[in-house]
């Protein structure tokens, strides 16, 4: 069966070459060069109005108005009717709420020292620092105002005026009401101070322009609280409410366009970063997880496991680890139904990333063959057989016919193995699987030390030929690239 790759990949895996001649590049490159100096020209002098706009109007800026937050913590405290304040309810509700928006993986470094900041964030312009937001007045927020602090989450603007980085997810937080922000500052102003400067961004140039961001919000950035849908239900609403706003479920899975602003015409339909692809997760029956139960994405979300579907590694083992496992049953429900309910799209795939492969019967095949180069078979049985099974169905709870929450899962009907392309499965062999939660210390090795990118790539395609999509391959320098990938 032919089978079609998804834009996302193809335009990743180097295939271009077969389809553009070389002189269609050269001209492209040279249009685009001509495109370019256009658009840096008309950024300028709009850069120009910009700053005469400002010299006219903004002798007086944002910082000088208390009362949309005054009014918020009194409506708060209305409807929970009870005085206003910062009350312990008040503090856990920003708790949970700061967990829901996983404040915390961004912005720490050091488990030791959390909401410190200093985290890397490779972007495609370079590396970003992460701020301390702890209490701490010199290094951390402790001065700003609870209006700074909206600012910051509704508008992407820093205490001195300045222009945030969208590597801060503003665009979806900007959805997040009033009440739930003085939550969350309530909830901050409550963490261990922690007196940490982190290191200073480095972005090349124009990069590291913060004005550059007007044009960036221009075309990339609706400011504005989640309105409720009043046709859907309150469970719907809900689900929205997280997933376009605070759990920014779209950050990872919805594909940028070339100015790195999420394309919102084609919603959580996938995307790489960071080397991982966060899958298509509309509900599309081939293409997404159109498939899954709502039980199976309550599941993943609290506990990282969808049995005989899917287990999060990487940057979704973190957001489970450090946000959706602590989702109370109501709010996970949610986000399940809002999903169920986004517009399905399709990126081609021929048979869900579920339903592929077969256990491998020729491992008897080999006993006593010399091991002839780089035989990703071998590799297998020597690597991964132990906790796989040589068959590549398991051992232990996810096997088939055992219901326990499992250790070893099957590669078989697994979405990494039968995805559209190898990155994540090659990524699971460079880095292995880390996830700490409530229910179980998950931990599979990684083997980036052990198998250079030839090993890797010949295991990693042996893996997607018996037990995935075989359609599904990655070169020895593809997982050179991958490895490379800051994470
Ligand atoms: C995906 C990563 C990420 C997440 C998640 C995240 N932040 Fe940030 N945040 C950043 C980055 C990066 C910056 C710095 C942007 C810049 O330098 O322009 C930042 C800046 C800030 C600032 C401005 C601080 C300053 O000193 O200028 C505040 C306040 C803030 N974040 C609060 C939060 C809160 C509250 C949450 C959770 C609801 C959160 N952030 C979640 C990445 C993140
Ligand atoms: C920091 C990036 C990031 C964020 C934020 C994120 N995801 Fe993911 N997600 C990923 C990656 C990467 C994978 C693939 C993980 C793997 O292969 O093990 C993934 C996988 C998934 C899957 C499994 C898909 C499959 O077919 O295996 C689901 C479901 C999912 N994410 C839902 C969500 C929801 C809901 C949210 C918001 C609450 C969210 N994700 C936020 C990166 C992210
Ligand atoms: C010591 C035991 C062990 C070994 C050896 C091992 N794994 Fe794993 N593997 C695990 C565990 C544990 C998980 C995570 C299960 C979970 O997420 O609940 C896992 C998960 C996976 C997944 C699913 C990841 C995802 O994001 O869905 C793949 C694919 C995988 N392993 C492939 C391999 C390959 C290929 C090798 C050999 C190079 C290997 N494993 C070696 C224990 C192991």
């Amino acid at each position: 069966m032919k089978q079609h790759r998804s834009r996302q990949s193809g335009g990743r895996t180097g295939n271009l070459d077969t389809v553009f001649s070389h002189s269609v590049r050269a001209a492209l490159r040279s249009r685009r060069r001509i495109w370019k100096t256009a658009t840096l020209a008309a950024a300028f002098s709009v850069f120009a109005l910009y700053l005469a706009w400002l010299e006219a109007y903004d002798a007086q800026p944002h910082h000088n108005d208390e009362s949309p937050l005054a009014e918020a913590v009194a409506q708060g405290a209305a409807s929970a009717g009870r005085a206003a304040g910062p009350g312990p309810d008040l503090v856990k509700r920003g708790a949970y709420l700061a967990r829901a928006g996983d404040c915390v993986a961004c912005h720490t470094s050091d488990k030791g020292r959390p909401f410190a900041g200093g985290r890397a964030l490779s972007t495609p312009f370079g590396t970003i620092y992460t701020p301390n937001i702890t209490p701490d007045p010199d290094t951390g927020i402790g001065r700003w105002t609870d209006t700074d602090f909206m600012h910051a989450m509704h508008e992407g603007i820093g205490k001195e005026g300045e222009r945030l980085y969208p590597a801060f997810p503003y665009v979806e937080y900007t959805k997040v009401t009033d009440q739930d922000v003085q939550a969350i500052r309530a909830y901050l102003n409550t963490v261990v101070p922690v007196h940490y400067t982190p290191p200073s961004n480095n972005l090349s140039f124009p990069f590291n322009q913060r004005w550059l961001m007007f044009f960036w919000n221009l075309f990339n950035f609706d400011e504005g609280r989640f309105v409720p849908e009043p046709k859907q239900s309150a469970e719907w609403n809900r689900g929205a409410y997280l997933v376009e706003g605070l759990a920014h479920c779209g950050e990872c899975h919805t594909p940028r366009n070339f100015t790195q602003g999420l394309k919102t015409n084609e919603p959580f339909s996938g995307a790489i970063q960071a080397g991982w692809h966060a899958y298509n997760i509309t509900p599309h029956r081939t293409s997404g997880i159109g498939k899954w139960t709502d039980q199976d994405v309550i599941g993943y979300l609290s506990t990282g496991v969808a049995h005989g579907r899917a287990n999060a590694a990487g940057p979704m083992a973190e957001v489970v680890e450090d946000s959706t496992q602590y989702l109370n049953r109501e709010d996970l429900r949610s986000i399940a139904t809002y999903l169920r309910s986004l517009e399905p799209i399709d990126r081609g795939e021929a048979r869900p990333r579920t339903e592929w492969g077969a256990p491998a019967s020729d491992v008897v095949a080999w006993r006593g063959t010399r091991i002839d180069g780089v035989n990703g078979g071998q590799l297998f049985v020597a690597n991964c057989a132990s906790c796989h099974h040589w068959t590549g169905e398991g051992i232990g709870a996810s096997a088939p016919g055992a219901s326990a929450p499992g250790a070893y899962p099957s590669l078989i009907h697994n979405s990494v193995s039968g995805a559209s392309d190898a990155n994540n499965l090659a990524m699971v062999i460079l880095h292995g699987v880390s996830r700490t939660t409530k229910d179980a210390d998950v931990l599979m090795p990684a083997f980036g030390r052990e198998l250079n990118d030839e090993q890797v790539a010949a295991v990693t395609n042996y893996v997607t030929k018996q037990f995935g999509n075989p359609q599904s391959t990655v070169s020895a320098e593809q997982v050179g690239r991958l490895r490379a990938t800051a994470q």
